[in-house]
Formats: structure tokens, C-alpha cells, sequence
């Protein structure tokens, strides 16, 4: 027997976890990554319909080799789940909706559980949060909203690691100069009031057990979580935001463009999309596949003054 085969069989009879190469031999090199639409921000000038996607997502995971399918909001259970089973992973975006009432968390709140269902079946899918992304995976772990006021609205800051963060599924494959600019520069842009403090994260026992936190920040008063990652299952969570660094020229402080903070930026995405390549969900057919993919919208520019340079547009 091969190894390969070998690995196989053993991880078909363990569970296989999260991070796992055990699918080496069948990684899908055509990944779909589905990003959720949310409620437009209101007084948005540009909106058209009610629904939007900043681009900047967009960019970041086709330059990591992934297409995407947006998820638009107000459909029917039975459609999202047409479509969970054709995507191979979900990005949960940042943005400024309510992470209890809005479609978005309603719609996040599908797929993450088809996710985790999926996954305790052996479907490798995986989930990552940015920003918003993060705080929506916190309270659909939680089912609670556990976090705090923080001064952390244009601020770009070094990340602070953990120890246990050198073998965080990750971050293990991070280059070490890189790793050493993410700890040392300020060059993770941070664009939240909120934040998932030490505290709260310690005090309740579903977050506890289920992340793992990778690099912690502070704005002076409170210690919070910056990136964590399930110990179970293949999701991960940034409250800062690599996407912004090479897609976003808002002028302001928190705004970083060095080549370190665009190979930080590249790093997380080539990260997830290869997660994405371990699922082999696909679309019915040829002609689903190109009735769904983003390639049918095309974004709207918003100004170098917007904190979106570009947004998609929905009804
Ligand atoms: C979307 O659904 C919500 C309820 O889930 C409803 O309040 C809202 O009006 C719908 N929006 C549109 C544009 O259909
Ligand atoms: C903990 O969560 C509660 C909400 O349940 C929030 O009001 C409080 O500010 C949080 N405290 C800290 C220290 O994060
Ligand atoms: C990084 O940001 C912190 C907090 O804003 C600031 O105190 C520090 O001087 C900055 N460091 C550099 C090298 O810019
Ligand atoms: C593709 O699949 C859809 C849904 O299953 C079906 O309705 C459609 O007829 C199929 N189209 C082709 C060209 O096979």
C-alpha cells in the first residue's frame, strides 16, 4: 500500500482533523469561495438594490486562486442550501449590520451550521470571518453577543502572538520574516468599535472550547482577541483586516500599504483558499456554475475617499 492510501484509510477511520492533508491526492484546484451579501449602509450614495459586497473580498480571494459565488440576502433555506453544496468554502465579510437581526446573520447563521454539520460528516468545508466576519462567528458560537466597546476605529497595530501560534494550522507555513513583521510593524488594519475582550472569551466556555486564540491587541484599556482559529473545525477569524492592505486607499490612519502588510494580506488568503481546495462540493453542471459565479455583477466605484474603493451591488 501507498502511504497516501495509508493515510487514507487511517483517516478515514479517525476523525480527521481540522488541517488536515489527508485529501492530498484529490485537492480541488477549481475552488468557489461564497461571500454574503449584507444590508447596504444607509445614506450609501452609490447603492443600487439593498444589498452590497465590497470588492476588496473579492480581490483578495481571486488573487489567491479561488472564484467566487456572491450570497445574496432573502432567499428560501432550500436555495442557500443549493448553494452550500456547490461552494467550497464561505468568507464572512466585514461591514456594519446587526450581527442578531439582519439577513446577513441570519444567512451566516445557515451556513454555519450546514458547515458544522458538514464537517462532523467529514465535508471539509471551511469558514473565515474578517471584522464583522469574526464578531458574527462569536456570537454564532456562542449564541450570545459578548463583546465590548473598544478604541479601535482607524488603527493599524502589531499583532500580538501567543505561543501556541508558531503551530496554529495558520500560521505554521507563514514565512519567519513575515511572522516577525506581523509582530513587530503596525501593519494589521483595525476598523471596529467592537471586540471580543480576553475576559469574555475566557468566562464563556463555548468559545473557550471551541477557538483557540492565535494573537491578542489592546487599545490602551482592554485586551481583545485579534485571531483565533477553531480547535475542531476549519474555521478562522481576523477582527483585523488583510484584504484592506493591497484593495483599499481610503486615506487615513490604519491604512497600510507596505510590502509586508500585502505578503501578510496574501499569506491569510492563499491560506484559506487552499482550505477551500480540501472540499470537493460542486454545481449540478457547467451552466449553474456560470449562472452563480460574481463574473455576472460588476462593482461600482464609490471614490478613493469611500472606505470601500468598490462595491457589488444586489437586490
Ligand atoms: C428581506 O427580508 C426581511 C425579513 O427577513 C424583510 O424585513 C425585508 O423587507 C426583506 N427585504 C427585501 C428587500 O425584500
Ligand atoms: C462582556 O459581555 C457583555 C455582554 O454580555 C458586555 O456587556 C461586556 O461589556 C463584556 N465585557 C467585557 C470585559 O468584554
Ligand atoms: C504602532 O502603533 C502604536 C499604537 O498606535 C504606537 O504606539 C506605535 O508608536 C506604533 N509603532 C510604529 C513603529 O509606528
Ligand atoms: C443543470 O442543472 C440544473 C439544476 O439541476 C438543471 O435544471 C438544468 O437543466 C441543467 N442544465 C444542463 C445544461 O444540464
Amino acid at each position: 500500500m501507498s502511504s497516501l492510501v495509508v493515510l487514507a484509510a487511517s483517516a478515514a477511520l479517525l476523525l480527521i482533523p481540522a488541517g488536515s492533508t489527508a485529501f492530498a491526492s484529490q485537492l480541488n484546484y477549481r475552488p468557489v469561495i461564497g461571500v454574503p451579501a449584507q444590508e447596504n449602509i444607509p445614506g450609501d450614495s452609490h447603492a443600487q438594490g439593498f444589498s452590497y459586497i465590497a470588492a476588496s473580498y473579492v480581490k483578495y480571494l481571486e488573487a489567491a486562486g479561488a472564484r467566487v459565488v456572491p450570497i445574496r440576502i432573502n432567499r428560501t433555506y432550500e436555495e442557500y442550501v443549493k448553494i452550500f453544496n456547490s461552494i467550497n468554502g464561505l468568507l464572512l465579510p466585514g461591514g456594519d449590520v446587526d450581527l442578531q437581526k439582519s439577513e446577513f446573520s441570519r444567512v451566516s447563521k445557515i451556513f454555519y451550521d450546514l458547515a458544522i454539520k458538514a464537517n462532523d460528516a467529514l465535508d471539509y468545508f471551511p469558514i473565515w470571518g474578517t471584522c464583522q466576519g469574526f464578531q458574527q462567528l462569536t456570537v454564532l458560537t456562542s449564541g450570545k453577543n459578548l463583546l465590548t466597546l473598544t478604541d479601535t476605529k482607524a488603527v493599524a497595530l502589531p499583532l500580538a502572538f501567543v505561543p501556541a501560534a508558531q503551530n496554529s494550522r495558520l500560521f505554521k507555513n507563514f514565512p519567519k520574516d513575515l511572522l516577525q513583521s506581523l509582530s513587530e510593524e503596525n501593519i494589521t488594519s483595525n476598523f471596529h468599535s467592537w471586540s471580543l475582550s480576553v475576559q469574555n472569551y475566557s468566562r464563556n466556555a463555548k468559545l473557550k472550547r471551541f477557538y483557540k486564540v492565535l494573537s491578542t491587541n489592546t487599545d490602551g484599556r482592554r485586551e481583545f482577541i485579534s485571531t483565533m482559529e477553531a480547535y475542531r473545525y476549519p474555521f478562522y477569524a481576523v477582527q483585523w483586516h488583510p484584504e484592506k492592505s493591497p484593495f483599499e486607499w481610503i486615506d487615513k490612519p490604519g491604512m497600510t500599504h507596505t510590502p509586508s502588510a500585502i505578503k501578510a494580506s496574501f499569506y491569510t488568503a492563499i491560506f484559506f483558499v487552499s482550505e477551500a481546495m480540501k472540499n470537493q462540493h460542486q454545481f449540478p453542471n457547467i451552466s449553474e456554475e456560470e449562472k452563480a459565479l460574481i463574473y455576472n455583477f460588476a462593482p461600482v466605484y464609490k471614490g478613493l475617499g469611500s472606505i470601500f474603493v468598490q462595491n457589488y451591488y444586489f437586490d
